[in-house]
């Protein structure tokens, strides 16, 4: 039985209309579906092949642009449209903005379905590359060959790469020369325990047999001026592990802490897994308004540190403290905002789930002399109930930080039980945000709303929500 092939409708001339959510640009076609299209601007005039086909919708590509949009820009780095990056490079800096603003806008009203004050401006980001404090690459020996590389009718020696997924390719990784989004020396870095490797001829992991050495990289700096590297090995070989650390701590001695951690698993995500000092200490140090946070290489810190302090004044700012506030921190990772916020309030509650964060944030409230801040661990549906309340006292402000799911639906309920008069929602992900605005919308009425960019280059967007008693 032969395979039922995807047929392929051409469309010519179309104007790409919108840019949406996942970093998708949308038009429509000549039958009144959308068409969602990646790697286009809106404004651009284009020829679309499909790709899928729907029954509301085609997903497609650009076989050729007439004309190029106002809103378009020169992508600065090589490995755009291959790399699942920084997708809206080829936008305008203010143009991203404006879309991403709109997404806000169009999820709180469409799925919030609340009523909305008028937005304050989108906070845009000062720095729009070399911006990120994190960068995670992988080792595979499976390279993603480009379309030019395959052309070219070229041997190549080998086909180790480091970098990232391919998106939707798990076992195929785009080899990275220079990266924009991390200062350097990140691009070293990678690029020279790369060529270190291959010298060495140290095995680059091999996802589909689930074997080799080197398994994934990753590189932490700080305003500080520290360095985190973390080398995570599928197994264990004490002399080519100690010959790769060695080089990394002799060729970089600006790096404060150097980690390792042999991973055996089937994936590779770091949380329950041991990870072993090399060299340095086991944190770095992160610096705001005068106050210290070490970061280890389990816990969350903001991306962007820069446009971290920008959202985090945002927030002290819609919580409106006055010295004499009771404030919960939930979700408060190594309790950044928990201390950036306890100078101005009576005391700060901070609650979160990694153990690691935790510790952080005890540490650094230690570090930093401040007094009137408690930190405590636990699955936000567990932790923070009836009991707490009554062990902690009733709040006058709950600052909420929810990763991308939101809230679970049992900590939505128990806010709403706190007859807190005041919230701040501090999101990344408005759609998650709005439906839980949503589930509070019958006590509480959204009050001020400011989307803040802290990913410049991606469709990625952080909003900040005020929120009052009715
Ligand atoms: C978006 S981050 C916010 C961190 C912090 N507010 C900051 O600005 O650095 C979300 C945090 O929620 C924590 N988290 C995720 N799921 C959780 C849960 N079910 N219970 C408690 N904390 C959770 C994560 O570990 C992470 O530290």
């Amino acid at each position: 039985m032969g395979r039922k092939r995807t047929e392929r409708i051409v469309f010519e001339n179309i104007e790409v209309l919108d840019a949406g959510a996942k970093g998708v640009s949308v038009a429509k076609a000549p039958d009144g579906k959308v068409i969602f299209l990646p790697n286009v601007v809106p404004g651009d005039v284009v020829d679309v092949q499909t790709t899928k086909k729907r029954k509301a919708y085609y997903e497609g590509k650009a076989t050729k642009i007439h004309s190029y949009s106002k809103d378009r820009v020169e992508p600065i780095c090589e490995h755009f449209g291959v790399c699942g990056g920084c997708k809206w490079q080829n936008m305008k800096y203010e143009s991203q903005l404006f879309y991403k603003n709109q997404e806000v806008q169009n999820n709180l009203k469409r799925i919030g379905k609340v009523e909305l004050p008028e937005f304050e401006p989108i906070l845009g980001s000062e720095k729009q590359f070399f911006y990120r404090n994190k960068m995670e690459f992988g080792f595979s020996n499976a390279r993603w060959m480009t379309q030019e590389e395959i052309a070219s009718g070229k041997e190549f020696e080998h086909k180790n790469a480091l970098g990232f997924h391919i998106p939707r390719m798990w076992d195929k990784i785009l080899d990275i020369e220079k990266c924009h989004l991390q200062q350097d020396p990140s691009n070293a870095i990678r690029n020279e325990i790369k060529e270190f490797a291959v010298k060495n001829g140290l095995e680059f992991y091999d996802a589909r047999n689930q074997e080799g050495f080197l398994r994934t990289l990753m590189i932490r700096t700080a305003s500080t001026g520290e360095i985190m590297v973390l080398i995570q090995f599928y197994k264990e070989n004490k002399a080519n592990r100690e010959l790769l650390l060695n080089f990394v701590a002799e060729r970089f001695p600006e790096i404060t802490s150097l980690l390792y951690v042999i991973n055996s698993k089937g994936n590779d995500t770091l949380y329950d897994q041991d990870i072993k000092l090399f060299k340095g200490r086991e944190y770095i140090l992160e610096e705001m308004e005068g106050l210290h946070f070490s970061i280890n290489a389990k816990s969350f810190y903001q991306t962007n540190s820069d446009q971290a302090y920008e959202l985090y004044k945002i927030t002290r700012d819609f919580a409106g403290l006055t010295g004499e506030e009771l404030v919960y921190d939930l979700y408060t990772g190594t309790g950044t905002i928990a201390q950036f916020v306890s100078k101005k309030a009576k005391k700060v509650i901070g609650v979160e789930a990694v153990p690691e964060a935790i510790e952080d944030a005890k540490a650094n409230a230690e570090r930093n002399k401040i007094t009137n801040c408690e930190f405590f661990v636990g699955d936000m549906k567990n932790v923070f109930n009836d009991e707490f309340i009554a062990t902690h006292g009733q709040p006058d402000v709950i600052i909420t930080d929810p990763p991308r799911d939101g809230m679970h639906k049992d900590v939505v309920e128990m806010l709403l039980k706190t007859n807190v008069p005041k919230i701040v929602y501090v999101s990344c992900n408005s759609a998650t945000q709005a439906r839980d605005l949503a589930l509070m919308d019958e006590k509480y009425k959204v009050i001020r709303v400011r989307p803040v960019d802290m990913f410049p280059q991606t469709h990625h967007v952080e909003n900040v929500v005020l929120l009052e008693k009715r």
